[in-house]
């Protein structure tokens, strides 16, 4: 955890008649307030032409989509919200946001602004004395498109705001069986003596989703799977499977073992990965009918240090696959010799972390049939089952945010280490292959995978 700071005195949101302002931010306003998280100031700010009556339908519009209105929240957020509208490139605007802002003097910026806008408010918030000692700001992936952009980005941050007030939102940091990931392993002292490579023999991560990019394509396009969702969450999620036990007398332990663990990982070369595009990809709005954007990824990732040396993390993410599940499996080696039925010999110990739709732990491993022969079956021992109905990572996020705590954020150093995990990898520097909606990506994949392994696919939700 990182060390106690002061609350936010008040919250800035750029964007708030955008697209994830009405998807996830009102929502988790709402629901924050509900839960008596949130009673400072909330503004608003964007170039609408709106006023503050218009931002309060559009909240009203957003939380009746998703969720549901709660009457006695709603009325204490509208009674909270204040809006501003005005063009971010005008300083007339920001001298209005520090009116507003009146005694506030621990202001969260929450900039939910495409990317090519961070530099603008970031400096235009510096120069109107809206970026104070205690001010934060809070932004959203994508941190840059490479390296480069991505240095470039935390320069103009930097310039402004102090690193532990810089706040970069991987929502599937907040989700809560993520954060099981880390607990499970380190709450527990059986699993570390096995948890290496004397014991484990590969670990594959799928992120699968049934759908296309659904509406996005615009975005899609300058991102393609390594961007959108291979650098950063399937990254994060590797190194909370395989970073060190953090110490609990180091301050801000937990993110310096994630980026120590980032940095370990091998630089991705073009042989480790195997793009995809569905087919149909290029019917999609706002996407060009030559694009050689994958929406679909396999990568093969080798952590050189001593605990994973040998190990391969296999990591799979698309677009159209069969089901959309999220899943972790550990396979763990064979015993040494076959003493019962040749069967025995091809499966293996696993541990298996159902991400999402539901979530669910289990270790499955062989039990003798009742018979007069030493014959077995798979049995899965269920540590841990339930809907996945936790906090919404955006909540979670934000609250933790205006409390100061950057625990669950990206850090600066582990985002510039992951970009120069996928640096060889990006855009076209390896060839395409396409694969039917509802099949498990190219066969091409096949290829990363090593002697008699396959791919384990999630079986999605069993409702
Ligand atoms: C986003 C990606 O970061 O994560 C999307 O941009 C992806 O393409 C989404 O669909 C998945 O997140 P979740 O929480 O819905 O699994």
């Amino acid at each position: 955890m990182s060390a106690a700071a002061e609350s936010a005195d008040a919250l800035v949101f750029f964007g708030a008649t955008g697209d994830l302002a009405y998807k996830q931010i009102f929502p988790a306003l709402q629901s924050m307030i509900r839960h008596g998280r949130l009673d400072v100031p909330i503004v608003g700010v964007a170039k609408a032409g709106w006023t503050l009556e218009d931002l309060r339908r559009r909240a009203h519009d957003s939380l009746s989509e998703h969720g549901g209105v709660d009457e006695a929240a709603y009325a204490k957020l509208v009674a909270q919200l204040r809006y501003i509208d005005g063009d971010y490139a005008d300083p007339q605007t920001f001298v209005r946001l520090r009116e507003t802002l009146g005694d506030a003097c621990r202001p969260l910026h929450y900039l939910a602004i495409p990317p090519v806008l961070f530099g603008t408010v970031v400096e235009a918030l510096g120069r109107s004395g809206c970026a104070e000692e205690g001010a934060r700001v809070v932004i959203e992936k994508p941190f840059g498109r490479d390296l480069e952009s991505a240095l470039e980005l935390n320069r103009t941050l930097a310039s402004v705001f102090p690193e532990r007030h810089i706040f970069r939102i991987d929502h599937y940091l907040g989700k809560e069986p993520v954060e099981n990931l880390i607990y499970f392993r380190f709450a527990n002292s059986f699993l570390e003596p096995i948890w290496n490579r004397d014991h484990i023999r590969s670990v594959q991560i799928t992120m699968a989703e049934n759908f296309g990019v659904a509406g996005r394509g615009a975005f899609y396009e300058s991102a393609g799977a390594i961007r959108d969702v291979v650098q950063n969450h399937m990254l994060q999620v590797l190194c909370l499977l395989a970073l060190d036990p953090p110490s609990p007398n180091e301050p801000d332990a937990l993110r310096n073992e994630k980026s120590r663990l980032m940095s370990s990982i091998r630089p991705l070369a073009p042989e480790d990965v195997v793009r995809g595009q569905f087919d149909g990809y290029h019917d999609e709005p706002g996407v060009a009918p030559d694009s050689t954007v994958e929406t679909f990824a396999a990568v093969r990732v080798a952590v050189d240090n001593w605990r994973w040396e040998g190990v391969p993390f296999l990591i799979r993410a698309g677009k159209q696959l069969p089901v959309t599940a999220t899943e972790v499996l550990v396979e763990l080696h064979h015993p040494p010799e076959t003493i019962f039925d040749a069967e025995d010999d091809r499966r293996r110990n696993t541990f298996r972390f159902t991400l999402s739709p539901e979530v669910e732990l289990a270790l499955q491993a062989r039990a003798k049939l009742p018979g007069e022969e030493m014959v077995g079956e798979d049995v899965q021992l269920i540590a841990h089952h339930r809907r996945a109905d936790e906090m919404p990572p955006y909540e979670r996020l934000l609250g933790d945010a205006m409390r100061g705590d950057a625990t669950l954020f990206a850090r600066e150093d582990t985002v510039e280490a992951a970009w120069k995990v996928v640096a060889a990898i990006l855009d076209d520097t390896t060839p395409l292959h396409r694969y039917a909606p509802g099949t498990w990506g190219p066969a091409e994949a096949d290829r990363l995978l090593t002697d008699d392994d396959c791919w384990h696919d999630p079986r999605g939700p069993t409702t």
